[in-house]
């Protein structure tokens, strides 16, 4: 008789919303999708031929196991990543497959079964899973709106007991879209150091910050010499909206002993896996090279559908889109009168149009809508309005 792993027992009945949406896609030829969140569909203008080539190069023929990455390819993304006052050095950065198989590192890094990791709330829900993979445990802290969010120190200070081992930020945050201030990332660093927890920084959107860029914003973390041990997180997934080529990767900072010590043990752990494709390595530099073309649309569509967002809402209306500093999506605040589930099936029902409700990214109140701001204009300018009016009819 086999038997399986306790921990990888998920439940499996169905999601109704996803039951739901799969029904309306085959009825609706119209129906639209405003939880997109895959690059590749949104219709944006990528370098084809110059993709196509870089994964190509005739050195990828060669199998030449690097555990950390190859060196070419390290030293491109530092290139990359250098500012002018910010000189990054291939030696403090490990590739992996994703900024996911990235976390599933840092969290075999740092816990024993049992231990614990603070997370933001809300947040995208990728954690949890691989939380369960490695028997970490998934304790959250959260985020408060007042016109802006922001971490709750205290809250997070509270949340904090002997198990615990690090802190996740998500900077911006996904879907809330809010950055860390410098005086933010400083206390951080200060909480963190007191009670010898590592900081693991999710920057995959960074470069997505909307409205003029405000100079309080920390930027990357691991370039702040905050005093524990501090690891950045980034991908091609999002900063060349590249989700299939699979390479992410770890920056890593902080004092020099301490991140000595984590990048040789974070060499074992790449070493046993070799996950990272060779073509995408050799590739990585054009790939890198020219994601600016994917990227400054992606952020010019966010732009544009936030401003048409917030312009089709009516002062008196019922619902209001809250403060956003920078992502893919803009959340909405609906009244609570229905259920937040009540409002996405009738949604969808009435509409043809999907949006995520607030508890899939775990909001500790209702009702709010998330909505992608990936979509094509096009598409998302009249299925936002008529969103806007259906809350409106049924307010
Ligand atoms: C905040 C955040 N981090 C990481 C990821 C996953 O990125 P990757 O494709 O590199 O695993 C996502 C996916 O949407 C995300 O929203």
């Amino acid at each position: 008789m086999i038997t399986f792993s306790r921990r990888t027992g998920w439940p499996a009945e169905p999601n109704r919303l996803s039951e739901a949406w799969a029904h309306c896609r085959a009825v609706r030829p119209d129906a639209v999708d405003l939880t997109l969140s895959n690059p590749t569909a949104a219709g944006l203008p990528y370098p084809e031929e110059a993709i196509l080539r870089a994964l190509s190069d005739p050195r990828a023929l060669l199998y030449e196991p690097a555990s950390r990455g190859l060196p070419s390819a390290l030293e491109a993304l530092a290139r990359d990543l250098t500012r002018a006052a910010d000189a990054v050095s291939p030696d403090h950065l490990v590739l992996t497959a994703s900024t996911s198989e990235a976390y599933g590192w840092l969290f075999k890094l740092l816990t024993e079964r049992g231990d614990e990791i603070l997370v933001p709330r809300p947040s995208y829900p990728l954690l949890e899973f691989l939380a369960d993979l490695e028997e970490t445990r998934l304790v959250s802290y959260p985020l408060r709106y007042d016109g802006r969010w922001q971490i709750d120190f205290d809250a997070l200070e509270a949340a904090c007991t002997e198990r615990t081992r690090a802190v996740v930020v998500i900077h911006p945050n996904n879907p809330t879209g809010n950055f860390l201030d410098l005086d933010d990332a400083r206390r951080l660093g200060e909480i963190c150091a007191r009670r010898g927890l590592a900081i693991l920084s999710d920057e995959v959107f960074l470069e997505y910050g909307l409205g003029s860029a405000n100079e309080l914003r920390a930027g990357t973390l691991a370039a702040l010499d905050l005093p524990t041990l501090t690891v950045s997180l980034g991908g091609l997934s999002k900063c060349a909206a590249l989700p299939q080529i699979k390479v992410g990767w770890m920056r890593v900072g902080g004092p020099s002993a301490l991140a000595r010590e984590a990048l040789s043990r974070l060499e074992v752990i790449a070493d046993t896996y070799l996950s990272v494709n060779t073509p995408a390595q050799w590739g990585l530099e054009t790939l890198l090279a020219t994601r600016s073309a994917a990227r400054d649309a992606i952020r010019a569509r966010i732009e544009s559908n936030d401003a048409a967002l917030r312009s089709a809402l009516v002062p008196q209306s019922p619902i209001s889109a809250l403060h956003t500093e920078g992502g893919w999506s803009t959340v909405l605040r609906l009244p609570r009168v229905r259920s937040e589930e009540a409002w996405t099936l009738g949604l969808l029902e009435e509409e043809a149009i999907q949006v995520h409700p607030g508890y899939f990214f775990d909001f500790d109140q209702e009702a709010f809508w998330v909505v992608s701001l990936l979509p094509r204009p096009e598409q998302f300018v009249p299925a936002i309005e008529r969103a806007l009016r259906y809350v409106e009819r049924h307010a």
